[in-house]
């Protein structure tokens, strides 16, 4: 009988089934194809039971697949590449170009169709980019994994592909400084109306969901309030309302944190912070987990019937990532994916540091209070512990008598280095309110738990002895 296969008409046998075709019709890496049968996703548990019928169409379409039973940190060192280097390259080369050849004009026609896995353009995907998010893919089992230029890349792609102008998204004033502002003033302009709630407060969030609610967003541990929510309970109500759940895990990342078991269907990072290796560039990534059936929301309805569980990682690569074109660079990938190899190793040596830093600040004279969720007195304590396996970030913040006390601690440190960035190798320390808080008034600043009086420390992987005798040192001379 005859049926067509992306677009072409093909002989099959009578009574072939999709996973039948699957080895006829000599599909190219079949473990990263989603099948299309006329026009709608199937899934891969189908495939063998799927019989085919006369004039039927099926399309093969490329996003990602793979996935092993290996533990985490051999899945970050052996995941292989989508092709065989000719050379039996260990690293992924870095492909710092940006066009990709072909040999014929049926081949350009099906790559940009989705239906031959090939890249064309470094703005859409690229080898070395796409390795990388290979790799972060395996480490999660997500369905999707998409790689882009920043951490707020990563946040402005999510939400712009998931909502429209007139819709709205629920989250808290408890941010980091830019993504308040990304939501409030960027996305405000263009129609987007952002809702706040206390999210340590579940039943509070319900009431904020109507029916132009496009999602919840949240920080698994916000910066710099250093909050914890309940992550289950937050995933409750998303599922309740049929809204996704987005989770920035920029200060757990995976390894601490195992998003897809605790709800999360859309993972945002600022892969700049940990994955990086020690700020060596500037990335971002969404990961889809696949717990959220696409279907259920306005704008992907459509492609969810077309792509099933790769509707939102579809229209990103298709349209607003492409569109927008923040996408990671070639050399950007290559150390990220370096900085991936050691990422267990750096977050337990920090998370440890951090634990040791702030239980000597407990005890130091003129600090007021110290705030990490790792310290059993936290209100946090229980929570953080549960959801990141014992180790609850690296940053920690801790309050002096006044703004001056923090400069002069500040001007006084002689081995932490005073940036503004997160999970560098080196500890990192700044005054909030005067540097990522600068743009916003006292009182908007007082919501956000923003005080004049706040350290703010991103501890390294440092020997914690010398951090502390910074600090002590540092504490001494105000
Ligand atoms: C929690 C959090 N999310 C997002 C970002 C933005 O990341 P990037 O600087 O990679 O754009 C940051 C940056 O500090 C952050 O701390």
């Amino acid at each position: 009988m005859k049926i067509k296969v992306n677009g072409k008409e093909q002989l099959i046998d009578n009574n072939s089934s999709i996973t039948e075709l699957l080895k006829t019709a000599n599909v190219e890496n079949p473990q990263l194809v989603s099948v299309q049968l006329n026009g709608e996703f199937l899934d891969k548990s189908k495939f063998g039971l799927t019989q085919l019928r006369e004039s039927d169409a099926v399309d093969f379409i490329y996003f990602m697949g793979g996935g092993s039973g290996l533990r985490f940190i051999t899945k970050i060192l052996h995941t292989k590449f989508s092709k065989e280097d000719p050379h039996g390259s260990m690293h992924m080369p870095v492909y710092d170009n940006v066009a990709f050849e072909f040999k014929t004009a049926e081949e350009l026609e099906l790559a940009f169709a989705g239906r031959k896995p090939a890249h064309m353009y470094s703005r859409i995907s690229n080898p070395t980019v796409e390795h990388f998010e290979q790799r972060i893919k395996a480490i999660t089992d997500a369905v999707g994994v998409i790689a882009l230029s920043s951490g707020m890349a990563a946040i402005s792609n999510t939400i712009l592909t998931i909502a429209r102008a007139k819709d709205n998204i629920v989250t808290s004033k408890h941010l980091f400084g830019n993504t308040y502002s990304l939501f409030e003033n960027t996305l405000g302009d263009w129609g987007l109306e952002t809702r706040y709630a206390d999210l340590t407060k579940p039943e509070k969030v319900s009431q904020l969901i109507d029916e132009k609610t496009k999602a919840i967003f949240f920080e698994t541990i916000t910066n710099p309030q250093l909050e914890v929510a309940d992550i289950k309970a937050l995933s409750e109500i998303a599922r309740r309302k049929n809204i996704p759940l987005i989770a920035d895990t920029t200060m757990t990342p995976p390894y601490i944190f195992n998003a897809k078991k605790f709800g999360v269907d859309v993972e945002v990072i600022s892969s700049t912070k940990w994955i990086s290796g020690g700020a060596t560039s500037v990335g971002g990534i969404i990961i889809d987990h696949g717990l959220y059936d696409w279907k259920k929301n306005e704008k992907l309805h459509n492609d969810a019937i077309k792509f099933g569980p790769f509707a939102f990682v579809s229209r990103l690569r298709r349209e607003v990532y492409r569109n927008i074109g923040a996408c990671m660079s070639a050399h950007n990938a290559y150390l990220q994916t370096l900085g991936l190899e050691t990422l267990p190793f750096r977050l337990d040596i920090s998370c440890a540091n951090t634990l040791k830093i702030a239980e000597f600040l407990k005890k130091a004279d003129r600090v007021k209070s110290v705030n990490y969720p790792g310290l059993k007195g936290s209100f946090y304590h229980k929570t953080a512990f549960k959801q990141f396996g014992g180790k609850p970030g690296a940053v920690l913040t801790f309050d002096l008598a006044s703004k001056k006390e923090c400069f002069h601690f500040l001007n006084n440190l002689k081995l932490i280095r005073r940036a503004t960035n997160l999970h560098d190798n080196r500890s990192l320390v700044l005054h909030p309110g005067s540097t990522i808080f600068c743009e916003y008034d006292a009182a908007l600043k007082n919501e956000m738990g923003v005080r004049d009086t706040l350290i703010r420390l991103a501890v390294g992987i440092e020997d914690y002895r010398d951090l502390i005798a910074d600090i002590k040192q540092a504490l001494e001379g105000i």
